[in-house]
């Protein structure tokens, strides 16, 4: 059992929000709808801020939050499906920013499982190099990349960004318990955003065109309902313990319905399952860091309690990882 402590939390999303009733003026949808599929109501959305800028405010409350300086960070990695370009990684741009010099920095691309296979990835750093002092962010810019014509995704999802700070401390009882990482890219074509094309003749007639947002929102619901609560079974399986033992369950927040629809496959109350979409819709990458530093700051979560953080999207991708906090 590997001593990794979650040392604080982080999230920033824009200030601009935007209703279903909003919404409903730009394309032929209603709050009736989204409510009643998705539970959410509302979302942020930036008006002139990349991912990269919402991840750089994430970076700086963390650091001004614990008694780290940015020149102490060893590594950053941003989790998103939304970078500000192919190239720099976003988590280097951020890295240039607060001045972390030392810190090795890269992105990791899975979609709404980005910040838990980011996670993965971390602990596993923090495991062989232990007196390492890591960032994660998972932040999204979503809205730069949905069709706005197309009701059946632009509904449904948000901007915004969160972040941990963690460490390997053999002195606390903080611990990364288990963690399970799945990928089925058989199914990689229920879900993609900012597709390339190839040209077809040189030189090119047309300048590079990305395709937004396309989803096969049904597959992608069944995915969710079966592979999380059976990477979550495996996961606690793993680390010994029962779902029962398990005091909270941050699970992605991709649509209520999927929510309860897991808690209820678990056979869990749903008091264990916080819900925060209906105020941002779906942050991808995002999603988790946001609801855990919602429950840190309010008191749901507390030293020494047994989290779930799951999540689930393109790839297809899933990931649990159990934490002793
Ligand atoms: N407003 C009004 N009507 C709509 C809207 C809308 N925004 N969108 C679709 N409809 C209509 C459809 O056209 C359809 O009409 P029809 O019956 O006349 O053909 C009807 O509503 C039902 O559409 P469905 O697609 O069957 O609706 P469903 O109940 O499946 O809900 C939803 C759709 C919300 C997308 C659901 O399938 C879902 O949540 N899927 C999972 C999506 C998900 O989790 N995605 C994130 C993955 S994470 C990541 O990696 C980013």
């Amino acid at each position: 059992m590997e001593k990794i402590k979650i040392v604080n939390t982080a999230s920033y999303v824009p200030a601009k929000t935007v209703s279903n009733n909003e919404l409903s003026q730009i394309m032929d949808t209603s709050d009736e709808w989204i409510s009643a599929r998705t539970g959410i109501k509302k979302r942020h959305i930036s008006v002139g801020e990349n991912t990269s800028d919402l991840c750089l405010k994430v970076a700086k409350k963390l650091l001004e939050q614990s008694t780290w300086s940015a020149g102490s960070l060893d590594l950053i990695i941003v989790a998103t499906m939304s970078p500000d370009s192919y190239t720099p990684a976003t988590a280097a741009i951020v890295q240039g920013k607060i001045g972390a010099n030392r810190a090795v920095c890269f992105d990791v691309s899975a979609a709404c499982s980005g910040f838990v296979y980011g996670f993965d990835i971390m602990a596993q750093f923090l495991t062989n190099q232990k007196s390492m002092r890591a960032m994660l962010i998972g932040g999204e810019v979503l809205s730069k990349v949905i069709d706005w014509t197309d009701r059946k995704t632009a509904v449904l999802f948000g901007d915004g960004a969160g972040g941990v700070l963690l460490e390997n401390n053999q002195a606390e009882d903080s611990a990364v318990l288990a963690s399970v990482l799945k990928t089925y890219g058989d199914q990689h074509e229920k879900l993609t955003a900012g597709q390339t094309r190839p040209v077809v003749e040189f030189p090119p007639l047309e300048r590079t065109q990305l395709h937004p947002f396309d989803m096969d929102g049904q597959a992608v619901y069944k995915f969710a309902t079966h592979a999380v609560p059976e990477t979550i079974d495996e996961a606690c399986q793993k680390a010994g313990i029962t779902v029962s033992d398990v005091d909270l369950f941050v699970l992605h927040q991709a649509n209520a319905r999927i929510v309860k629809s897991i808690a209820k496959r678990m056979k869990q109350p749903l008091a264990k399952f916080p819900i925060n979409i209906d105020e941002y819709g779906n942050t991808s990458a995002g999603s988790e860091p946001i609801l855990l530093d919602e429950l840190v700051r309010n008191k749901q979560v507390e030293r020494g309690q047994i989290i779930v953080l799951s999540g689930f999207g393109g790839g297809l991708t899933v990931g649990t990882q159990v934490i002793k906090f």
